[in-house]
This record gives structure tokens, sequence and C-alpha cells, in this order.
């Protein structure tokens, strides 16, 4: 069983030719409201790509905007532990342009109500949690809380450390895999070591955590595991909204792991679900479930020797200033 513990917000989402500059106003096109918010996006992936029985602790208002996510995560099967906020629920701004990247201003509201004690309160009896995964969406205090209570209670730590900022020692500490992308991954090997990495392989070392894994957008994945790099290149999808595509990598990579896949395997699966999410509007809308990753798994066939060697010689380049 895989518990979430995260954010949860409505998304307002507008597309528009391209993301406006400091300054320059756009005229969009259509607006669309969707549930999103990095954790509840995370358990929707997880429990839909995987299968796996998958909880989530999550800080809601008492408000409007809370239904069509409680909704999202019970349709999805997501068991729900919910702390009920007076701050209102969290909201998310996107913008996505006719290229499919986005931009993300973020109301955390409720999610900054997700306290420590929360874990006795809310969670505490569960039995059964093989993983926990958890992102940056929701205070850093609590984060290093329930990392530190999962690991005594013998329960691996997966940390999707977004959005970038630096993580105190004590959290990466009983961090068992850490998911990030190539700007978090500097980010947080800055912070830890007071210095730029030289390349991505470095920066991967350069972390006392068991397994570390980068995503690299369309150019695919890496993880740093047992002294060994693995290289997973992207799949070629067309691409209509990237936002939540880490997301899905990262429940998908999860219940993969949570189901005793070894991370090769894992990574491929992950990347999968990951493409398959940039193919429709919105973050939890487009998350495939298992049966769609794993047909997706059969008509493509694993990477090319060349593509892994190009993707490795990205990760052991500098980075460009
Ligand atoms: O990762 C995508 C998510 O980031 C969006 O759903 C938005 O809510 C923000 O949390």
């Amino acid at each position: 069983m895989i518990l979430v513990a995260g954010s949860a917000n409505l998304d307002f989402v507008v597309s528009a030719s391209h993301i406006p500059a400091p300054g320059e106003t756009v005229l969009g096109e259509h607006f669309q409201t969707f549930p999103g918010g990095k954790g509840a996006n995370q358990a929707v992936a997880c429990a839909r790509a995987s299968g796996a029985e998958t909880h989530m602790l999550l800080a809601l208002g008492r408000d409007d905007f809370a239904k069509p996510l409680t909704d999202a995560l019970s349709q999805a099967g997501v068991v729900q532990h919910t702390v009920w906020s007076e701050q209102p629920t969290g909201c998310a701004f996107i913008c996505v342009s006719s290229g499919g990247d986005n931009a993300i201003t973020v109301a955390p509201g409720a999610n900054a109500a997700l306290r420590p004690e929360h874990w006795a309160s809310h969670v505490g009896a569960l039995t059964g949690v093989s993983h926990l995964l958890m992102q940056l969406e929701t205070p850093l205090q609590t984060v290093a809380f329930y990392a530190k209570a999962a690991r005594e209670a013998g329960v691996q730590v997966v940390l999707n450390a977004a959005p970038a900022q630096p993580l105190p020692s004590d959290l990466l500490t009983n961090v068992d895999v850490l998911v990030v992308n190539e700007g978090e991954l500097f980010a947080v090997v800055q912070a830890k070591t007071g210095q730029q990495p030289l390349s991505i392989t470095l920066a991967l070392q350069a972390l006392d955590v068991p397994a570390v894994v980068v995503t690299l957008g369309a150019r695919g994945s890496c993880a740093w595991v047992n002294n060994t790099l693995v290289a997973q290149p992207s799949f070629q999808v067309d691409v209509v909204d990237t936002t939540g595509a880490g997301d899905t990598f990262c429940g998908a990579l999860t219940g993969a792991l949570s189901q005793g896949i070894e991370m090769a395997q894992a990574l491929r699966t992950a990347s999968a679900a990951g493409a398959l999410a940039c193919t429709q509007l919105g973050a939890q809308s487009s998350m495939p479930t298992a049966q769609t990753v794993a047909q997706f798994l059969e008509q493509h066939r694993p990477a090319q020797d060349s593509a892994v060697h190009s993707l490795l010689a990205y990760c052991s380049a500098s980075p460009s200033p």
C-alpha cells in the first residue's frame, strides 16, 4: 500500500499561443478548471497507472473548490485522510502554450495547514504502508517530520523535491528515493555541497540517498542506484499539455517500486505513463491506467543503444552556463 502526503489544488487553466513574459498581456483561448496539485496528481497517477492500493493525507478548505478534488481522488480509488482547514482550498493558475509548455503559480491555501501532528491523528493507525510519496507544496517542516516517522516505521520514503528549494539535511537522511528534474537536482546539490555540479552524472552521485532519479523532459530520465547509472530515453508522443507529466512519472514509479519491480523497468513504466499524460489537456484527466501503460509498452520496443548512449552523453556533459 502507498501513502501519498501532499497538496491538492484546483487548477485554473488557460491555453494561449505563448506564455506571457513579465508585463505582457496575452489573449488566451478557452478556460477550464481541472483537479490538480502535485500530491493529488501523484496519488491519482499511482492508483491508476499501477493499480496499487493508494491512500492520501491532504488538507482542504471548507469551500466549493474542495469537492472536485475529492471527487477526482475517489474516482481514481484513492482513500483520503483529509484535514479540513479554515484556509481556502489550494489553487493553481496555469497558462499552457500551443507547444504544450506551461507556467504555474500556486496559492497554497489549505495545503500550508498540513502539520506534523496530522501524521498521528490522521494516518498513524494505518498498517501495511510500504511507500510514502511526498512533494514540496506543503510545509518543509511537515515533510521532514513525515519522512522521519515513515523511516522509523520501516516505510520507504520517495520524495519528489518539487517545486525546487534547498532541503534540510535531516530530510534527505530519511529519503530512500529522490525524484527531481534537472533544475531541482542542481538546486539540491548546490545547497548541500555549496558548489555547482559539473554534470548531471556527478550531481546524481553527490547526494547520500540510496536512489536518485532525474527526469529530463523530452530527453528521458536517469537513475543512480546501487552505484549504477540507469538511463531511459523518452517515448515520442504528440504533446498537448505537459502539466502533471512529472507527477504521473512519480506516481507510476512509486507504484512500480512498491510492486517489487526493479529500477530499470520501473523507469520504463513511469516514462510511458508520463508520456501518455502529455497527450491531453489537464493534469489528472490524462493519466493512464495500468492497462493503457501495458499496451503502450507492448507497442514500443526497448530503447535503442544509440538513444541510451546519447542520453548518457548528455548526463556527463557540463551544464550550459
Ligand atoms: O505539477 C503540476 C501541478 O503543479 C498542477 O496540477 C498544479 O496544481 C501545481 O501543483
